[in-house]
């Protein structure tokens, strides 16, 4: 490693202003300094920097002895920004600058190798890329978790009954497990969007220089396979100004956080006192700067709220890119902060929701009491009728105004007798009394995608199955 030379005690002109005159004035300087959101960039800026030079030096276009020094300088770097020594410098922008910038107060001029056959509009799109496969792995982990702990309650109650719900009013019985499966669906389904996200995003668009690629004889493959990436973009104009990775990431971050949202405000709903179908955990509930009694579901009404935000980082970075003429523009700069923030926060929402839900009690007893009366087996009478070749319509009618004539008369649905029952229809008979059983409704409702406890515990097995596998 070389002698550290002492920083410049004149301040030297920014790497990009080799054409302009004198300074950049002070208010532009605040509006398009980035540091302070791509340093978070550091790691895949540098990892990048070293695949290019390593192949700069093997194509001869570099002299090896300044690779290496380089390689070694950027090994520093990477040390200094993770230890938060890096001085941010309005006047240099973004990472990029900071880390060459940083290489050449360190190793002096064989720093200014670095950049051949290089834009910094190629090396942010090769950033972000590296970002979103780094970001699509760590969630994929974290999704998992979320699921795992969803397993883990529907193993335990696959017995467990509560009603399942239509337009919030009780509807027709089922277990709890079949409920947290429905869950385990979604994230499922938003593994394989991230999954998706990070095939796609895993492509090099190094050698796309500022937009129209270079005289010099890069090779583009190995960089890439030095990155462990799967191949290069092949148009330069559309490397350096495609975000459809970023936007993507970010909508399947979104997505997933709206499952996520839905299941917060369930867990809203569990926990109150009304319902009280849940107990969170205390380690996992929060208490009033008032109310001495009070345990808030925090966990589950950020997991809401969030979804708000990632929903408008989507919107957000749709909107910046939207109207942008090829190639690279400076908009783009714009679609740090959402890009970095939603994959964060939604492994952090995760985290914590997957810790309450394996932590909460499920309340069996409450669950149970609200399929007490009946209701939510009125379906199951009209179709004792169809099995007996009545119309579904007419046998529709007839429950209905049972169930009118129940209200009425401030009846539980189960509790009409034989005579009654067939006051509203001549085919009911005692039979129709033995749909007032819940376990036996579930059972019967024994489709694909049913919640008879066959059919939930096969496709409980299915997904443990699912997640025990290694990706
Ligand atoms: N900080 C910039 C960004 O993120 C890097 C690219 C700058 N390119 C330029 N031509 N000014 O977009």
């Amino acid at each position: 490693m070389r002698k550290i030379r002492r920083p410049a005690s004149r301040k030297p002109k920014p790497v990009s202003r080799a054409a302009l005159s004198g300074e950049a004035d002070p208010r532009l300087v605040r509006m398009s300094v980035s540091i302070q959101e791509d340093g978070a960039l550091h790691p895949q800026d540098i990892r990048g920097s070293q695949a290019h030079v390593a192949m700069l030096a093997a194509r001869g276009i570099i002299p090896r002895k300044a690779a290496e020094t380089i390689r070694r300088g950027l090994d520093r770097v990477r040390r200094e920004f993770e230890a938060g020594a890096i001085r941010h410098d309005p006047r240099l922008e973004d990472v990029h600058t900071h880390a060459e910038r940083r290489l050449g107060e360190l190793v002096g001029r064989a720093a200014g190798y670095l950049h051949a056959g290089r834009s910094r509009n190629d090396q942010v799109a090769l950033d972000e890329r590296l970002f979103i496969v780094e970001s699509c792995d760590r969630l994929d982990e974290s999704v998992a978790g979320m699921m795992r702990s969803l397993l883990g309650q529907a193993r335990r109650h696959q017995r467990t009954l509560l009603p399942g719900y239509t337009h919030l009013q009780r509807a027709q019985p089922v277990s709890l497990a079949h409920h947290m499966l429905a869950y385990v669906e979604m994230l499922g389904r938003d593994r394989e969007r991230f999954a998706e996200v990070r095939r796609r995003a895993a492509i090099s668009p190094l050698g796309s220089g500022a937009l129209a690629g270079t005289t010099l004889r890069l090779d583009r493959e190995r960089v890439a396979r030095t990155l462990g990436l799967d191949g290069v973009t092949r148009n330069s104009l559309d490397a350096v100004s495609d975000r459809d990775s970023a936007i993507e990431l970010v909508f399947a971050c979104a997505l997933c956080a709206v499952h996520l949202s839905r299941l917060g405000e369930e867990i809203v709903l569990w926990t109150t006192r009304e319902f009280g179908f849940l107990d969170l955990d205390d380690s996992f509930a929060t208490g009033s700067s008032l109310m001495p009694q009070k345990k808030n579901p925090d966990v589950a009404e950020l997991a809401r709220g969030r979804a708000g935000t990632a929903i408008g980082d989507l919107v957000g970075l749709l909107v910046i890119v939207k109207g942008l003429p090829l190639a690279y523009n400076r908009d783009l700069q714009e679609d740090k902060r959402p890009l970095l923030g939603a994959p964060r926060m939604l492994v952090e929402t995760l985290d914590a929701l997957s810790g309450a839900v394996e932590t909460g009690r499920f309340q069996v007893e409450r669950m149970r009491a609200a399929l007490e009366g009946g209701e939510s087996l009125a379906t199951d009478a009209a179709e004792w009728l169809v099995e007996r070749a009545v119309p579904f319509r007419e046998a529709h009618e007839a429950v209905g105004q049972a169930a009118a004539f129940a209200t009425a008369t401030g009846r539980a649905l189960s509790s009409l007798t034989v005579a009654e029952w067939r006051r509203f229809h001549p085919r009911f008979d005692r039979g129709v009394l033995r749909c007032f059983d819940p376990e036996r409704s579930v059972a019967r409702r024994d489709l694909p995608g049913g919640p008879a406890p066959r059919r939930v515990a096969a496709e409980l097995a299915r997904w443990e199955k699912v997640l025990r596998r290694r990706r």
